[in-house]
């Protein structure tokens, strides 16, 4: 049975992966309005990737007998200056959740639940791929400035992307 302060826990951080959904969606509008359709595929792939996070500790909650109630979703950034503004902010954004997975953990560490620890490691070494992943990209962006043909060489390189459905836990 998970403790009300684990699953207090649980639910603040499924309403930040269901945030995340939201910020991608809204940069994925951004990128559609560029007609930058690599970064849209880029970003479709995240948002369905936040949306396996979330009902990844839904389910995990509903399984340890906890019950699931669901909270405002914060209202996402809708427009950017540039595609590297936008990944400077999932970049910061993904920085912000790796800090919200290792709270998480601590409150698994300190109510001494190690079926949440067992659980949640999956989550930490997916932020270690998250934040590169991100990286990777605002480094090439930083380095194109402002050459338009390579934007759209890394556009393209961004529409080979696909969704993988992660097996949480
Ligand atoms: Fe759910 Fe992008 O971390």
């Amino acid at each position: 049975m998970i403790t009300e302060k684990m699953q207090q826990a649980f639910l603040e951080q499924i309403n930040k992966e269901l945030y995340s959904e939201y910020l991608y969606l809204s940069m994925k509008a951004y990128f559609a309005d560029k007609n930058l359709n690599g970064f849209v595929n880029w970003m479709s792939i995240q948002v369905q990737e936040e949306h396996a996070h979330a009902m990844g500790m839904f389910d995990y909650v509903i399984e340890r007998g906890g019950r699931i109630t669901l909270d405002t979703i914060e209202k996402p950034k809708n427009d950017w200056a540039s595609p590297l503004e936008a990944f400077k902010d999932v970049v910061q954004h993904e920085q912000y959740i790796t800090s919200q997975i290792n709270a998480l953990y601590d409150v698994a560490d300190e109510t001494k639940d190690r079926a949440a620890q067992l659980f949640l490691n999956w989550y930490v070494k997916e932020q270690v791929e998250e934040e590169a992943s991100a990286g990777d990209i605002l480094a090439h962006l930083e380095l194109i400035g402002n050459d338009t043909k390579a934007l759209l060489d890394l556009d393209k390189e961004l529409s080979s992307r696909v969704f993988n459905p992660p097996v949480i836990g």
